[in-house]
This record gives C-alpha cells, sequence and structure tokens, in this order.
C-alpha cells in the first residue's frame, strides 16, 4: 500500500543545538546557554550531565571563553541557514521541523515588546523554507527557557510565567502566522520531570519544598499555558494547527511476573498523562491519584479544568529512539534511553551510548497512541546518535545509519498499513548538531556531516553522508524504495 500523496518528510532542529550567535540581535541568555560540555563524564550519565547549581551558572555566565559551552555555538545555523535548507531541499524535504529561540524574541521573557532583529530573523528562515517548498513545523519551546526567569523564581514554577509564554506565543503567531501552519507547544513536555532546568528553568538548590512538587506545579502551569496559546491560536491563525510532543518511551514488563507487569503499568500511567491532559482533555483519576499519593498536589485555580477541556490539540507528535523495559526488582541491571534509565533489554542491541535500537517498539508506539486518542499523528523525532568518519575523499560512510532508518521505516510503514493516521515523518537530525543530554557533537545524528568537533574545532563544513542519498531516494519514492 503506498504512502498517501500528503505525507510529509523531512527533518528536526531545535534552537539551542543548532542556532549559536548566543548573543547577536541582543539574544538574552537561556538556560541551553551553561550547559557545560565535560569532556571526562561518561556521556552515559545522564545526570551528571544535568546537574546544575546557582554558583556553576553564575561561573559560567562570567566565563569569557565559550569553547565549553557547545549550545552557545550550535553549528552556527544562525548564519549558514540559506545553505543547509538548501541541503534539506535537495533530500527533497517538504517538511523541517525547527523552534523558536524564545530570548532572541524577549531577552528576559519579561519584555513587553519583542526584539525587531529576532523577528526579522525567523520571518527571513520561514520565508526561505517557503520558498524551497519546505512546510515550517515550528516548536515554540524546545529546551530553552529564559535563563533570566530561571534565576528569579525557577521559571515555570511561577503561575506568572504563563502570561509571559502568551505574550511569546502570540507574537509568534502573529508575525509569522501567514508562513506557519504546523505548531507545537512544548518539546517532549513530559521531560520537566527528569530534567527540571533543561525543559522548566528549574533550580533545584532554590526550590522551596519538594523538587516533585515543583515539577508537577511547573508542569501544570506548561498544561495551561500550552491549552491557553492554543485557543490563541485558533483566534489568530484559525487554518493551523496545533500539536503536542511527547517522548514516547515504550516500556515492556521485563518478565511476565505479574509483579514486572505491575511495575510497568504504573510507570506507563505517568508516561500517558501528558497525552491524557493535552489530547484527553483533563488529567487522568489514577495518574492524580498516583501523584497524591507520593504528596504531591497539583495547583489548579479557577478556569483551569475548563481550559483543558475546551482546547485539546489538533495532533500528537512524539519522538521516538529506543524501549526499554521495567522490573519489580530494584536491582536489575539498567542502561540509558532517552533521558531515563530502563532495565535493560536482552533481546536488542544498543549504541555506545547504552539506547537500545528496537524497530518495532515505533510500531508499538503508533498503534498505542492512535488506539487510546484516535488523533492524527506525527512522528517528529527519531534517528540514532553515532561517531562517523570523514574519509580522506570527503565521504562518510554510514550503513548503520541507513539500516536504522530502514527497519524503523518498515515499522513505521507497516503501522499505517493497520491503520494508524500518520501526518509525517521528520527524523533527528538532519544535520549533525550538538547533543542535547552531553553537549557533544561526536554524538553524531545527520545525513549532512559538520567539520566541527566537541570543542568547536574545524571548518564547520557541511559534506553529505552516504545516507543523504539513501534518505533524499526513500522521498522520492515516497517511502516505496527503502533499499
Ligand atoms: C530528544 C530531544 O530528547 O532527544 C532533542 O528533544 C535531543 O533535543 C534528542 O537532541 C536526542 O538526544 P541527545 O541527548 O542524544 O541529543
Amino acid at each position: 500500500m503506498p504512502l498517501p500523496e500528503t505525507f510529509r518528510w523531512g527533518g528536526a532542529l531545535a534552537a539551542n543545538q543548532v542556532e549559536g550567535a548566543w548573543r547577536e540581535g541582543g539574544r538574552g541568555p537561556a538556560v541551553c546557554d551553561v550547559a557545560t560540555y565535560k569532556p571526562h563524564a561518561d556521556p552515559k550519565d545522564y545526570a551528571v550531565h544535568h546537574q546544575v547549581t546557582v554558583e556553576g551558572i553564575n561561573a559560567a555566565l562570567a566565563d569569557q571563553n565559550d569553547q565549553m559551552y557547545p549550545k552557545r555555538r550550535g553549528i552556527d545555523f544562525y548564519h549558514r541557514y540559506p545553505g543547509d535548507l538548501a541541503l534539506f531541499a535537495e533530500m527533497g524535504f517538504t517538511t523541517l521541523r525547527v523552534s523558536i529561540s524564545w530570548t532572541r524574541l524577549f531577552p528576559t521573557g519579561e519584555e513587553v515588546e519583542p526584539l525587531a532583529e529576532g523577528v526579522a530573523y525567523y520571518k527571513a528562515l520561514f520565508t526561505e523554507m517557503r520558498r524551497l517548498n519546505i512546510e515550517p513545523l515550528v516548536t515554540l519551546s524546545h529546551y530553552d527557557p529564559p535563563l533570566a526567569l530561571a534565576l528569579k523564581n525557577n521559571c515555570w514554577v511561577e503561575r506568572r510565567t504563563i502570561e509571559l509564554f502568551e505574550r511569546f506565543a502570540r507574537t509568534c503567531f502573529t508575525e509569522f502566522g501567514h508562513l506557519v501552519k504546523l505548531w507545537l507547544t512544548f518539546n517532549e513536555i513530559d521531560g520537566i520531570t527528569r530534567h527540571p532546568f533543561t525543559s522548566g528553568g528549574i533550580i533545584d538548590q532554590t526550590v522551596e519544598g519538594s523538587l516533585d512538587q515543583a515539577c508537577y506545579t511547573a508542569l501544570h502551569h506548561q498544561f495551561i499555558a500550552a491549552a491557553s496559546v492554543t485557543r490563541l491560536l485558533r483566534e489568530i491563525s484559525p487554518d493551523a494547527q496545533m500539536g503536542c510532543m511527547l517522548t514516547m518511551l515504550v516500556t515492556y514488563p521485563n518478565t511476565c511476573r505479574p509483579e514486572d507487569v505491575a511495575a510497568t503499568q504504573a510507570k506507563e500511567r505517568l508516561l500517558y498523562l501528558c497525552s491524557d491532559v493535552q489530547a484527553g482533555g483533563g488529567y487522568p483519576r489514577l495518574a492524580l491519584r498516583a501523584l497524591e499519593l507520593r504528596g504531591v498536589k497539583i495547583p489548579f485555580e479557577d478556569g483551569d479544568v475548563e481550559l483543558l477541556a475546551e482546547n485539546t490539540i489538533d495532533f500528537i507528535s512524539f519522538s521516538y529512539y529506543n524501549s526499554m523495559t521495567e522490573s519489580a526488582d530494584p536491582n536489575a541491571e539498567r542502561t540509558p534511553g532517552n533521558t531515563v534509565l530502563g532495565v535493560k533489554n536482552p533481546f536488542l542491541g544498543s549504541t555506545e551510548w547504552g539506547w537500545q535500537i528496537d524497530p518495532i517498539g515505533l510500531r508499538i508506539a503508533l498503534i498505542d497512541l492512535y488506539d487510546r486518542y484516535a488523533k492524527p499523528l506525527f512522528i517528529v523525532e527519531n534517528g540514532l546518535g553515532m561517531r562517523d568518519e570523514l574519509t580522506e575523499d570527503g565521504r562518510i560512510h554510514d550503513p548503520y545509519r541507513i539500516e536504522y532508518f530502514r527497519a524503523h521505516f518498515q515499522q513505521m510503514i507497516q503501522a499505517i498499513e493497520e491503520g494508524v493516521d500518520l501526518m509525517g515523518y521528520v527524523s533527528w537530525a538532519p544535520i549533525d548538531l550538538i547533543s542535547s543530554s552531553s553537549s557533544q557533537i561526536s554524538k553524531r545524528y545527520g545525513f549532512i556531516y559538520v567539520d566541527q568537533d566537541d570543542l568547536g574545532r574545524g571548518s564547520g563544513k557541511r559534506y553529505r553522508k552516504d545516507s543523504f542519498f539513501w534518505y533524499q531516494k526513500v522521498i522520492a519514492s515516497n517511502g516505496a524504495d527503502l533499499s
């Protein structure tokens, strides 16, 4: 069965991992700008890369040498985007996911008017995408809350941040609404409980009360902000669509022991909390109870329940990299995955970073989500981070990447055949960029190689990998030719 003609193909990026130019045009610092590259830390040790203190942030801000803060330079997409977009167009992209840096428009998050230079930059970017027939799919918030709000009041823990975010979103819809018809609110919204600083601007050290409570307070504020800007989008740009964005952490019971199945079920309850709120329109009763039993109370205010119920999203988007298993045994061996530690699955292989590769898990994710919500789905992140070698003749042979995508596309196509309504697929990432978790560039995801190392050395020149030509063929055949 051929894929629908309207199926979108492309790639996904985030401002904080590609743009660089962190001080240009009046841009204010965001939490990503103090993410330090730790060359001696084990890249598998997720927690160490996310540790943050006020002293550490201030020291990073005072550090004039940007070398150890790779997200400040990204891959210089800010200046090089015309060339990069041309390469994406050459691959046949019909969609590109990017995000807008909040602090490029509102440097501290609190200004009343946006910076003209920031507005002009994104207008030029989206206009160029349209010229190349690449539809923008735009995330409003991708791991870059304003640092000023984080230092002032733990950003999303404070309810007032909703208002500030609405102002930012209103600017985006008004200024770019004629160019952008597909929007996402918060990248991996569930992630705030796993990396509170990166997602929510929450500094553990300065939180009053428990961190657990602070995270769910902030998550609730993001839900309210997302519902509120979804309503706003419908007023300003009625022909546009809004999606939510989840981390699909597909979890299997480690064994058929009922204890393992129950542990998995408990994990899934919180996994689906965000989609239940954003697609279903309200908090699921059992998840609320599970939080209550942990001592967490959701800070509902008048009107919140109605706002969530009346402003559900148009489509569900998600990232999928790996699956994991869950066990009731506290000593079961764990391995990292995307922002988590899961119990190791002996049936799966994994990357150097420990992420377990499971193409069938993608089909399971698609079927699960479609079955639960019957809303159109969009795969907005999926890909393989590996070390690549640039050969002397300027080639990169990456059969492992082609193999990864081929296996995932086969499962994606099977899910569509089984009846899932899938709007499109955008890979993470079409070009090498700075890793979110470890700030390395040597964990390479792209079809395009960037000549730059973890310390920022290199020409920055772009090279087409073997997978570039393979993906080009896949897109040209609309998924029919995976050879
Ligand atoms: C997702 C994020 O969690 O995973 C991306 O939305 C991130 O920002 C991607 O880059 C891959 O993770 P990492 O840590 O390998 O960059």
